[in-house]
């Protein structure tokens, strides 16, 4: 995700500095090339040699070293970077850089630097919630410099409270959005995920075996590139991305009820979800109780839901609707007829009997059909990616409308 891009990774001196090993391991991972400057104050807490084995480049620590390339460091730092993340970055270096001082390698290289630079403040909550750092952060938010929220809770210290870095996983998910255009920006996208439940009585309920994974990951990649993102969600175990959205449901009639609150103002309806085509037509108000006798059998009566793809297909004025289809036979007829009668502009559908698709899974193995008649097969892909592509496709939908 971060191939070619130039991170220089600042490390100040404060006691998260350890995290600071496991950043850069995972930057590496995610392909990009990682050069590190520490303070004197980090190398109290580590030395060099740790970042240099985990970047596999030198460790820049003075700006008055001998010079032996003709280039000046700072400068040359501060050109190639294309991000300049300060993580651990101390209440001082802040402090410093608000005040737009330049009196070390990383202070130099910051003020040197066009680059986008990032702090992820690592500190003691009463150093923290000092009204000093806080205008120190506002005056550089307003000057256009990012800043990853730092987390709450047990400090080295001992104290309780926030100041705790963000996770090494949380910054680098927070790098790689850095980079995502946002080709999404000022449009609202509406996903509907996971399963629908229909009650039986207090106790039971007949679902399905979507899990969401789709339709969370779409949710996660239209908020990276810009999006507003609105998620209605059957229940599910998954982490609500973060900057968006969920609304909470449980029945096909509340998720039906959940889009057309937010149908008229969105740019693209997604529907991932798997809803119940139908309930029980009535639900007990205590547990249903076995009989004693063998031949005891239980009949339940079902209804049709309100079909929420078909209605809200055929409702669209300048939205972009898009289905899917989770089909076990005839593939791409039932896609076809699925995507015409339900007025899509295109329909994702996969045959959940094969190996790598379907709905546990985190891979799918798709055919995309659009209202053109435009029909692509795609091989295995993780979810994630499948993500990417659609809204890739929606995106090219909304350009060539406006
Ligand atoms: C054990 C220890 C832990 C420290 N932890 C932090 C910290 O988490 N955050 C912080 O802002 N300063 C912390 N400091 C203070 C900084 O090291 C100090 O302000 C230093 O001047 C920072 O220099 P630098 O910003 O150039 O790295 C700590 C100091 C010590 C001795």
């Amino acid at each position: 995700m971060l191939k070619g891009k130039n991170i220089i990774l600042g490390v100040t001196g404060g006691i998260a500095v350890y995290k600071a090993a496991d950043l850069v391991s995972r930057l590496k991972k995610q392909n990009a090339n990682v050069e590190v400057i520490m303070t004197d104050a980090a190398m109290e807490f580590v030395n060099p040699l740790t970042f240099q084995t985990m970047s596999n480049n030198p460790v820049h620590t003075s700006m008055f070293n001998k010079i032996d390339k003709f280039d000046v460091e700072h400068i040359s730092l501060a050109k190639k970077a294309d991000m300049i993340l300060v993580a651990p970055a101390t209440a001082n270096t802040i402090a410093k850089v608000a005040h737009g001082f330049a009196d070390n390698l990383l202070t130099t290289v910051i003020m040197a630097s066009h680059a986008k630079i990032v702090f992820a403040p690592a500190m003691n909550t009463e150093m923290y919630n000092n009204p000093i750092q806080q205008e120190n952060m506002n005056k550089l938010k307003k000057l256009g410099y990012g800043f990853i929220q730092p987390g709450v809770g047990l400090l080295a210290c001992g104290d309780y409270g926030a100041g705790k870095m963000a996770e090494p996983a949380d910054i680098v998910e927070y790098v790689i959005d850095a980079f995502v255009e946002k080709d999404l920006k000022g449009k609202k996208i509406v996903i509907t995920a996971g399963p629908t439940i229909e009650p039986l009585d207090p106790v039971r309920y007949i679902t399905n075996h979507s899990s969401g994974k789709m339709g969370y990951l779409l949710g996660k990649e239209a908020k990276s590139r810009g999006a507003e993102v609105v998620i209605i969600s059957g229940p599910t175990s998954l982490e609500a991305p973060k900057g968006v959205q969920v609304v909470h449901v449980n029945t096909t009639q509340e998720m039906f009820d959940a889009v057309g609150e937010h149908f008229d103002s969105c740019d693209i309806l997604i529907k991932s979800a798997a809803p119940a085509d139908y309930r029980p037509e009535n639900i007990s108000s205590t547990k249903i109780k076995k009989k004693d006798n063998k031949e005891d059998e239980l009949n339940i009566k079902f209804v049709r839901n309100p079909d929420i793809a078909l209605h809200y297909g055929n409702k669209k004025n300048k939205q972009i609707v898009i289905g899917f289809a989770a089909e076990t036979d005839n593939l791409v007829e039932y896609a076809k007829n699925k995507l015409e009668k339900k007025n899509f502009d295109f329909i994702v559908a996969n045959d959940v009997t094969k190996e790598g698709a379907g709905f546990k899974s985190d891979t799918n193995i798709v055919t995309i059909i659009d209202n053109k008649g435009e029909i692509e097969s795609y091989p295995i892909m993780t979810k994630s990616k499948l993500s990417k592509t659609i809204l890739d496709k929606a995106y090219l939908i909304l350009k060539n409308k406006s």
